[in-house]
C-alpha cells in the first residue's frame, strides 16, 4: 500500500525562496516516489483565520498553486487542491468537534500565545481572539482525517497540532468504537533546509527578511540577494563559512562540488559583492525556468481552475465514502428500511454531461472520428483508419476504456492516447508541460464520463 502524504499551505502570501526550499521543493520530490500517494492542498479556510483581505487570499492562492505546477509537481501523479473545495473537510470538523475537548483546545499554543499577550497588556483574555482561531486546530485534523493520511510534513511549529489530530482521532475512534481513523505521523524532515533570511534570523515573513521567489522577476531576486548582511572583512580577506547566511543559502541550492568550490572561494578570500554574484546566479539557474512556467500560468488561470478541480474530484472520491461511513457511525441515517437505502457510498463526482464522438471521412478517404469533451472542447482526433468499420470499433473501445486505465501520454507538445502500445488518437498541442497535464485530467474525465454512460 502507498503511503498518503499530506500537507497544506495556508494561503495568505506569497512564496519565498525559504518556502520554496525548505517545503515546496521536499514535497514535490516526495511526490515522485512511486510509494508515496502526495494530497497537496490550499488551505484557504484557514486563511480566513489570518486574513480579512479578500483579494489577497484570492491571490495568494493562485499564486501558491502556480508555485506548485512551476516547481514541477505533476497534478497527474499527485492530487492538488484548494480545501475550500472539499465540502467534506468543514462537514467532517463539526463531526470532530462535538469529540473534542475544549481544554484540548485551550492548550493550543497559538490560542495561548494570544491568551498571554492579552493578560500582559491587562485585556480581557479573550480580546481579538476569533473562534476561528480557536478552532483551527480541529479543522486541520479534518483536513488530515478526511483523507486517512499516514505522514504529514510540516514545519516544528505544526507539530502540536499533528498531535491534536490524533488525540481527536483516538477519542473518534474510541467512542464510535471503530478505527474509523488513521492516526497521522508527523514528519519533519531533518535534512531540509531551513534557509536563513536577509539578515540571518530564519526567512520568514514576520520577520520582513524574505528573498522573492518569483514576484519581481530576476531583477528582483537579485537585488534581494545584494541585501543579504555579512561580516565587515574585505576583498582579499579570508571569509567564514559557518554562519554566513550566504552560504547557508548556497548549500540549499548546489550539489556538494558546487558548494566545496564555493567554501574554497570564500576562504580564499573572494569579495562579498563578487560572493553574491555567484550567490545569485546559482539560484537563478534553478529559478529561471520555473518562474517562465509560473509567469505562463499566471497568465491562463483556467488551466489551474481545471487542475484544481480535477484534484479536488480526486480527493472527494476518498473523503465522500469515508464521510458517508461516519455520518453512519454517529447516527445521521437515512429514514429508510435498510434493504431500500441507496448504497452508504455516494458517487463522488457528480455525472458530467457525456462527451460525443463525430466521425468524417478524409479527402484520401481514410476514416476518423474527433472526440468531443461536454463543453465542445476537441479533445481526440484519431488516426486515420482504411474503413468506417475499423474506426468505429475504435470510437467503440475508447468509449468503455474509463479515465483510469487509458495509456495517454504527453508526446512532444501534445497528447496521445494509446492502446496496446500503439496511437490510436491525439490530442491538440498545448504550450506547456501544464497545459498539457490539465487536458489530460480533462481527458481521462471525458472517458469516465463515456465509461460510466454505458453502464
Ligand atoms: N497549519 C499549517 C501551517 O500553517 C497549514 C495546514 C493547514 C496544514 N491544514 C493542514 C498542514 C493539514 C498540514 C496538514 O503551516
Amino acid at each position: 500500500m502507498r503511503t498518503r502524504v499530506l500537507t497544506g499551505i495556508t494561503t495568505t502570501g506569497t512564496p519565498h525562496l525559504g518556502n520554496y526550499a525548505g517545503a515546496i521543493r521536499p514535497a514535490i520530490v516526495a511526490s515522485r516516489d512511486p510509494n508515496v500517494d502526495a494530497f497537496y492542498f490550499m488551505a484557504d479556510y484557514h486563511a480566513l483565520i489570518k486574513a480579512d483581505d479578500a483579494d489577497r487570499v484570492a491571490a495568494s492562492r493562485m499564486k501558491i498553486t502556480a508555485t506548485w505546477l512551476a516547481g514541477g509537481l505533476d497534478p497527474n501523479t499527485a492530487t492538488i487542491y484548494r480545501q475550500s473545495d472539499i465540502p467534506e473537510v468543514p462537514e467532517l470538523m463539526w463531526l470532530l468537534t462535538c469529540v473534542t475537548g475544549k481544554g484540548l483546545l485551550n492548550r493550543a499554543h497559538a490560542y495561548k500565545a494570544a491568551v498571554d499577550r492579552n493578560v500582559e497588556q491587562q485585556e480581557d483574555p479573550d480580546a481579538g481572539v476569533t473562534a476561528g482561531l480557536y478552532m483551527y486546530p480541529v479543522l486541520m485534523a479534518a483536513d488530515i482525517l478526511a483523507f486517512n493520511a499516514n505522514k504529514v510534513p510540516v514545519g516544528r511549529d505544526q507539530i502540536q497540532h499533528i498531535e491534536m489530530a490524533r488525540d481527536i482521532a483516538q477519542r473518534f475512534n474510541h467512542i464510535y468504537g471503530r478505527e474509523y481513523f488513521v492516526l497521522p505521523e508527523v514528519q519533519i524532515e531533518e535534512q531540509v533546509a531551513t534557509l536563513p533570511g536577509l539578515d540571518g534570523r530564519k526567512m520568514s515573513k514576520s520577520y520582513d527578511n524574505t528573498i522573492p521567489l518569483f514576484d519581481g522577476g530576476s531583477k528582483a531576486l537579485r537585488e534581494s540577494i545584494m541585501k543579504i548582511v555579512t561580516d565587515s572583512r574585505a576583498p582579499g580577506e579570508p571569509k567564514d563559512t559557518d554562519d554566513s547566511a550566504l552560504f547557508t543559502i548556497f548549500k540549499a541550492f548546489a550539489s556538494p562540488a558546487e558548494t566545496a568550490a564555493f567554501a574554497d572561494a570564500l576562504h580564499g578570500g573572494i569579495g562579498w559583492g563578487e560572493a553574491k554574484q555567484v550567490l545569485f546566479e546559482r539560484i537563478e539557474a534553478d529559478v529561471a525556468p520555473m518562474r517562465e512556467r509560473y509567469d505562463s500560468l499566471m497568465a491562463r488561470p483556467d488551466d489551474m481552475e481545471d487542475i484544481l478541480l480535477a484534484g479536488a474530484a480526486k480527493a472527494r472520491a476518498i473523503a465522500v465514502p469515508l464521510l458517508a461511513q461516519l455520518r453512519e457511525a454517529v447516527g445521521l441515517r437515512t429514514f429508510r428500511p435498510a434493504t431500500k437505502a441507496e448504497p452508504v457510498v455516494a458517487k463522488a463526482v457528480t455525472k458530467a454531461k457525456p462527451p460525443r464522438f463525430a466521425s468524417f471521412r478524409e479527402t484520401d478517404g481514410s476514416f476518423r472520428f474527433r472526440l468531443f469533451g461536454a463543453d465542445g472542447e476537441e479533445l481526440l482526433l484519431s488516426a486515420p483508419f482504411a474503413d468506417p468499420k475499423t474506426a468505429g470499433q475504435m470510437s467503440k473501445a475508447l468509449s468503455t476504456l474509463g479515465g483510469s486505465t487509458a495509456v495517454i501520454e504527453s508526446q512532444g507538445d501534445h497528447v496521445a492516447l494509446l492502446l496496446d502500445g500503439a496511437v490510436v488518437a491525439n490530442g491538440q498541442s498545448y504550450p506547456d508541460e501544464v497545459a498539457r497535464a490539465a487536458a489530460i485530467l480533462r481527458l481521462r474525465a471525458a472517458l469516465d464520463a463515456l465509461a460510466a454512460a454505458q453502464d
